[in-house]
């Protein structure tokens, strides 16, 4: 007989969800009661589980395993009706997503932190996601950090593990468990939204592609869709096996940290197009031979020509961009005419206006790109995007993206990422920024004339909820941007991310080296900011 034990606990300091669910070194995850406080919490801060359909599962990084059993037996304890898990405990973000929705689940818990690295040294995270599909909003995230600050108990079932190699339904403590193919619906979903004869007939006639699916989650989905259901030759997917420490690297998709993708889409013989997605597979990142796409710009294409995909031949409702992501896609929205929305960083803030139907793609300068089809931001979602559209268009992505420029401007961009600062710090300049920052229109820096800057408040449309201090957005008389916030993610000290970007409507002067091109707008977001005496930094630590 299976007992369910109820465990007195204390809270534990620090149970705080950040931009994406809760993420901590994995040793701290793995302490006494950590897990099992905050799943506690999460149960009861979304009215209990009892009678509750879960989806579960995770992006395979090291105590996925555990926690996955752990967290099943809290469920049974706690009375859920059925829960559903990924084979393996896997599940990519964009893919429980989807499960949730497709069906009628409560909800969902996803255990990944994201593009972190894994390991027993490294990061581990859990999230919750509600009944649309979507990341919890802050006013779940807060309820849940108010109980973690009051629990006394959590309940959980004695008994042995779970087999989860094997797809079927079995049975915990009189809870359903059902054990499914953690790729099959996500691929019958994409079946459904891209022309996928298009793009077989596009790997018949030779076209070659590169994934780069990092150790990560997006192993299984990539090799199942390309190589599988799309024909492309065996080896396009590479690093597609998932591994608890992501092979050891950053499961991170930038040209930083998917170098080697880099190397051979800028070396000889390189393949038409490469891609590469994270840990728990909802970024992406889009290369073209000898021409990386940055995410502001690959937003931009893909809203500008989603209507060659079957789903979206209709047109886009909307489009919305996360607010420190480049305004490229602006001015998409307003050749299409149709509505723009700008919104803090973080994918749950997408959702309302998603749910409302306001807008139909979403991106994020951090290697973000979704839609309506589930309410996450999801890699191979892009990456088939972007296929669909060679496919139709047969021109390389080079030819693709000055097309884009010439008929829109180029949105000059980059990041600059200073990391571990001490909090007091960064916190010190942000809020100098803050308290100057009604001064600064009009003001001169660098020959460029500051015509606005405010610390952005977000004003959701749809609920009418308000979301200060999104971060300091300064912006210039001849379109030049510097936004300036602190990482909602990190997991030591503060990370201060200043976006530099920069309009430029003249196609003679769209082919400038991209430091070159933002030179004035660094020097002014120095001037202003003084960012090397609050950081201590000569140098940003990474510049994407
Ligand atoms: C996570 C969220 C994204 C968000 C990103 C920002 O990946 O899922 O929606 O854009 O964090 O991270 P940051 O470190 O800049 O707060
Ligand atoms: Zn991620």
């Amino acid at each position: 007989m299976t007992r369910i034990l109820t465990v007195p606990t204390q809270p534990i300091d620090g149970q705080k969800p950040g931009t994406s669910g809760l993420r901590k070194k994995t040793k701290i995850f793995m302490g006494p009661h950590y897990l099992e406080n905050f799943t506690q919490s999460v149960f009861d801060a979304i009215g209990g589980v009892q009678d509750k359909i879960l989806i579960l599962g995770g992006d395979g990084r090291y105590f996925n395993d555990r926690a996955v059993q752990v967290i099943l037996r809290m469920a049974a304890a706690n009375g859920a009706a059925r829960m559903i898990v990924g084979q393996g405990g896997l599940l990519s973000t964009p893919a429980a997503s989807n499960l949730i929705r497709k069906l009628g689940a409560d909800g969902g818990i996803i255990l990944s932190a994201s593009h972190n690295p894994g390991g027993i040294d490294e990061d581990f995270g859990m999230k919750f996601n509600g009944a649309n599909g979507g990341p919890a909003p802050e006013s779940v995230t807060d309820l849940i950090f108010t109980r973690t600050q009051e629990l006394t108990e959590y309940r959980i079932l004695e008994g042995a593990d779970l087999d989860l190699s094997v797809i079927g339904e079995t049975e915990m403590g009189g809870m359903a468990v059902e054990i499914v193919d953690p790729v099959a619906d996500y691929a019958q979903l994409m079946g459904e939204l891209f022309d996928f004869d298009l793009i077989r007939n596009l790997f018949i006639g030779g076209f070659r592609m590169r994934f780069d699916a990092m150790h990560a989650v997006t192993g299984p989905y990539a090799t199942a869709i390309l190589e599988g259901i799309l024909g492309a030759p065996k080896g396009t997917v590479v690093n597609g096996t998932p591994s608890p420490d992501f092979g050891g690297g950053h499961p991170d998709p930038n040209p930083v940290w998917a170098a080697d993708l880099m190397q051979a889409m800028f070396g000889k013989d390189a393949p038409d197009f490469g891609a590469a997605s994270d840990g728990d597979g909802d970024r992406n990142m889009i290369v073209g031979r000898g021409i990386y796409v940055t995410p502001s710009d690959s937003l931009a294409v893909l809203a500008a020509n989603a209507h060659l995909a079957p789903a979206y031949k209709k047109g886009l409702a909307g489009i919305a961009r996360s607010m420190p992501t480049s305004r490229a896609a602006d001015r998409v929205a307003e050749k299409l005419g149709i509505e723009c929305h700008e919104t803090p960083t973080g994918w749950k803030f997408f959702g309302n206006l998603l749910d409302a139907g306001r807008v139909t793609i979403c991106g994020e300068e951090s290697a973000g790109t979704g839609s309506d089809h589930v309410r996450e931001k999801d890699g191979l979602w892009a990456v088939l995007l972007w296929l669909n559209i060679l496919a139709r268009r047969i021109e390389p992505v080079e030819q693709i993206m000055s097309a884009h420029w010439a008929e829109f401007g180029r949105n000059y961009y980059s990041r600059h990422d200073y990391e571990a600062v001490p909090s007091e710090r960064a916190n010190a300049l942000i809020q100098r920024l803050r308290d100057i920052s009604a001064d600064l229109p009009g003001q001169q820096f660098q020959g460029l004339t500051v015509e606005q800057a405010d610390d952005f408040a977000y004003h959701d449309p749809v609920d009418g909820s308000v979301s200060a201090n999104q971060g300091i957005r300064i912006g210039f008389t001849d379109g030049s941007r510097v936004v300036l916030r602190l990482s909602g993610t990190g997991t030591e000290g503060a990370t201060l991310r200043v976006y530099l970007e920069r309009y430029e409507a003249d196609p003679a002067r769209h082919g400038l080296p991209v430091e070159e091109a933002l030179a004035p707008v660094i020097a002014a977001a120095e001037e202003i900011a003084l960012i090397r005496e609050f950081t201590g930094r000569a140098q940003p630590d990474v510049t994407t």
